[in-house]
């Protein structure tokens, strides 16, 4: 009697289970009216009454330890289901994400190429090192022309020839030598001028360039596309204000001026009291330069304009630093998410 209840101890000890439907097998096995344990209590009645007590302790040892076993498996097998049954809490909060922004150039590049692309103006770009004739000749700058200076200009290896584009007029050129009109184009991109930087100006940054020839165009479809971008840009409030000006690949130029949106024309530092803040050049397209780049300034005529990016950001923001565009801090940074 002794030596199987050794036996099933020892047995006992060693199993295992790998689902809960095997430890229920195990259980009645061991522990149910007819397992192996149950049998040896059957057979107790057969010791002799010598041995009666220590048998009988030895076989309640033996019960409680296979109980024990299986009980220690069941709750194993408990615990796994219960995790694998729970499920996400989606009431909790979510870890915080934080999106990426465009860059507020960026936002009011695309903006103002998508509010010319709704009257039919396409997009092209040109390089940003230029030679002198894209970026001054053919624009009909004269050889002694201060712009040319080199306070002004970024001349590239001592050659006087070869530069960094001042101003995206040089894609004007590139255009009209390439392509014939009707052109009704926008030219985004990096200028550069040899500038000390400041809250009001960088050797960097950035100009929108439009440029339109067609058969019988006239100032007056010049005044009313910027009339018609000034107000999708700022708003309907807006007016324009357009002052004679000079450049040598227009004629005649002007100025243009929008209504100060940050004072609604009242007067504050950003306008410097007057209501009004420029943001562009513009003119009819000199008869020289059109043609200077093979284009019959007898049956063609044209406007072109070309605006800075970093004033209209400033004034659509009310931003007053310029140079906060370049230092990427991420605080400022942060405050134009969701804009496309
Ligand atoms: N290129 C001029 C500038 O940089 C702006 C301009 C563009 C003026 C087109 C007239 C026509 O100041």
């Amino acid at each position: 009697m002794k030596d199987r209840i050794d036996q099933l101890l020892a047995e006992i000890n060693t199993i295992r289970a790998i689902s809960m439907d095997e430890v229920e097998q195990l259980r009645l096995k061991y522990l149910s009216k007819k397992g192996l344990v149950s049998a040896l209590f059957d057979d107790f009645k057969g010791v002799p009454a010598g041995s009666k007590r220590e048998v009988g302790q030895l076989l309640n040892e033996l019960k409680n330890k296979a109980q024990q076993k299986l009980d220690d498996l069941k709750s194993q097998f408990e615990q796994r289901e219960e995790v694998s049954a729970a499920k996400p809490d989606l009431t909790r909060p979510a870890g915080h994400i934080e999106p990426g922004t465009r860059h507020p150039l960026s936002i009011v590049r695309n903006q103002i190429i998508e509010i010319f692309g709704r009257i039919g103006y396409t997009v092209a770009d040109g390089p940003e090192i230029e030679d002198d004739w894209h970026n001054f000749s053919a624009l009909n700058f004269t050889p002694d022309h201060p712009a040319r200076d080199m306070q002004d200009t970024f001349f590239i290896a001592q050659d006087p020839d070869i530069l960094l584009r001042t101003h995206t007029s040089s894609v004007q050129i590139r255009t009209m030598e390439s392509t014939k009109p009707p052109i009704r184009m926008i030219f985004p991109g990096r200028v550069f001028r040899n500038e000390a930087i400041s809250a009001r100006a960088h050797c960097i940054f950035h100009q929108v360039e439009g440029l339109y020839i067609d058969k019988n165009v006239s100032f007056a479809d010049l005044k009313q596309t910027l009339m018609y971008f000034a107000k999708e840009m700022f708003g309907e409030h807006t007016k324009i204000r357009l002052r004679p000006s000079y450049f040598p690949f227009t004629e005649p130029s002007g100025e243009m001026d929008v209504s100060c949106n940050i004072c609604g024309g009242v007067g504050c530092n950003i306008c410097k009291y007057t209501g009004w803040v420029e943001i562009l050049g513009c003119g009819m397209v000199d008869p020289n330069a059109l043609d200077n780049c093979g284009i019959d300034s007898k049956s063609y005529t044209g406007f072109a304009f070309g605006m800075g990016i970093e004033r209209i950001t400033m004034l659509k923001y009310q931003i007053r630093d310029l140079r906060l565009f370049y230092e990427n801090d991420v605080r400022f940074l942060k405050q134009f998410t969701g804009a496309f």
